[in-house]
């Protein structure tokens, strides 16, 4: 399978309960770190990485991403000709530059649930998966830069890992695998949120994914797993039996701003950044 990555999912359905009550009408992922929203860090990203096609899956009370990503005539006006229109020169370069389309999730049944909703935008090709919450940065090529420049070279799905303290598995998807190569891992096993006792390893899964379009199929055979939800770790399980899942532990930063401390820490990050200048 050697086709090009051209599209990147952002599942963006979630309810955000962690963030509550800010999300009871926002989105979580419309939430700012400094001046942007979190999925336009991920939008950013995925086009620093050559993508130009953006699938989100949202769900109700979530319009405010398409609004977001959609010209705003009065509000343009108003700021033309002004110093602040230099504000907007990011977001008009997206809008630009860049596809949006969307489909909903009506019942939020999961990660994978959520990825599978995608399918309607995806079609049979491979693709990347952002999840906006996990906020990374990196000096040089973004994360997904850096996993699409090995999908190049090994045509199978990747996902992104970062060793976390042992006490924090519970929270994600682990792996296990074999080292092919610095830093690049051939995974023979995955579990959902291990307690710490029960964890492989302490690699996690963070949101970044390229997944192979069979992956598709695989979930619409994969039954509730942990939580009661559909998880895309089951799904990749079964990949990975074949051999065909990488995990990559990524140059980079990354903030879990699903998180309030994440939340925060990126922040101070970005704001440190921006006044180092
Ligand atoms: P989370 O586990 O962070 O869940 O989802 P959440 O609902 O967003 O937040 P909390 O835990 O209630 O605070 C991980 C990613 O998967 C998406 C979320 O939008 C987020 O990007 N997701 C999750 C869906 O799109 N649909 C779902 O059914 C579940």
């Amino acid at each position: 399978m050697n086709q090009k990555i051209r599209k990147c999912l952002f599942p963006a359905a979630g309810y955000g309960t962690r963030f509550l009550p800010a999300t009871k009408a926002t989105p979580k992922e419309m939430l700012p770190v400094l001046t942007k929203p979190l999925i336009q860090y991920g939008v950013e990203e995925a086009l620093s990485a050559g993508i130009d096609t953006m699938a989100i899956v949202t769900g109700r009370g979530k319009r405010a991403i398409e609004d977001h990503f959609d010209r705003s005539y009065e509000l343009e006006h108003q700021i033309d000709g002004t110093s602040k229109e230099t504000l907007m020169d990011e977001i008009r370069t997206i809008i630009k530059t860049c596809t949006f389309s969307y489909t909903r999730q009506i019942e939020m049944k999961g990660l994978g649930h959520a990825i599978l909703t995608g399918e309607t935008l995806i079609g049979q090709e491979p693709f990347a998966v952002i999840l906006a919450d996990d906020l990374c940065d990196n000096e040089h090529d973004g994360v997904l830069a850096q996993m699409i420049e090995l999908y190049e070279k090994h045509h199978c799905s990747i996902v992104a890992i970062e060793e976390v303290p042992n006490e924090d598995t519970h929270k994600y998807g682990v792996i296990a695998g074999e080292e092919i190569e610095a830093g690049l891992y051939r995974v023979s096993d995955m579990v959902e949120k291990p307690d710490p006792k029960d964890a492989p390893t302490n690699m996690a899964i963070i949101g970044r994914y390229i997944l192979t379009p069979d992956i598709f199929e695989i979930l619409k055979m994969t039954r509730p797993g942990k939580g009661g939800e559909i998880q895309i770790t089951d799904a990749l399980l079964e990949q990975a039996k074949q051999g065909n899942v990488l995990a990559y532990k990524f140059q980079g930063q990354r903030f879990d701003c699903g998180s309030v401390d994440g939340f925060v820490s990126a922040t101070n990050y970005f704001y440190n950044k921006l006044t180092e200048k």
